[in-house]
């Protein structure tokens, strides 16, 4: 292997090269050199996991946190449709993302479906049931924080939040679909987990989440 001192050489030919506007040829074969002699980073990031509801899951995750992070910064003053509207059409827009590729799982076989994200074990019902109250704590806590601000007008917050529960609702609806046959009561096993956020989405009132959860 190339010692450091060598790979700092190349990086010092490439940056020469830059500097004295050598044809972009030369420059182009140090680079090249240096990249070759940098030793090859083991694979698996993130974003190249293979479809499984972990990995969709954790994604959707990814991408729910600073979204929702938004809400915590909501005060009374613009618990407003023209500051909630575009936050709440970006996490609808994130959750049906995941529930579209959820979708392509259906008529997998369970092993795929249910495979982890390093591919070396099969989701419990309880594993299963974390990854889907994790996404409900984020989403109906941060919901709960904005209802809970004094002197708004709830029935509108209301209004404006639960087009997000009614994503969530198809987001549990596929995940019912994909693995209920197999793992059981995956709803018995969320409840226990989102006790206090029931108040919410109850509060939320949208017929499908609630009738899903049986609350
Ligand atoms: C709402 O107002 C608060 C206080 O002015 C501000 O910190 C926050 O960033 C605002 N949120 C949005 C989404 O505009």
């Amino acid at each position: 292997m190339p010692s450091f001192a060598k790979i700092a050489s190349f990086a010092a030919l490439a940056f020469g090269a830059l500097v004295s506007a050598a044809p972009l040829s030369a420059v182009h074969g140090a680079v090249g050199k240096v990249a070759s002699a940098v030793p090859a980073v083991p694979a698996f990031p993130r974003h190249v996991a293979p479809i499984c509801i972990e990995g969709i899951f954790n994604d959707l995750t990814d991408k729910l946190t600073p979204i929702t992070g938004e809400l915590n910064f909501i005060v009374t003053g613009n618990a407003t449709q023209e500051v909630l509207g575009p936050i709440v059409d970006d996490i609808k827009s994130i959750i049906q993302d995941a529930v579209s590729t959820l979708n392509t799982l259906v008529g997998k076989p369970v092993d795929e479906i249910l495979v982890s994200v390093d591919g070396t074990v099969k989701l419990t019902l309880g594993d299963v049931a974390e990854l889907v109250a994790g996404v409900l704590t984020i989403v109906f806590t941060a919901i709960g924080k904005v209802l809970r601000l004094a002197s708004i007008d709830v029935s509108v917050v209301v209004s404006i939040l639960a087009p997000i529960a009614e994503l969530v609702a198809a987001l549990l609806s596929v995940v019912l679909k994909l693995v209920g046959g197999v793992l059981g009561d995956v709803v018995g096993a969320v409840l226990p987990l989102i006790g206090g956020l029931i108040p919410v989405i109850l509060q939320l009132n949208v017929a499908g989440v609630i009738s899903i959860l049986h609350i």
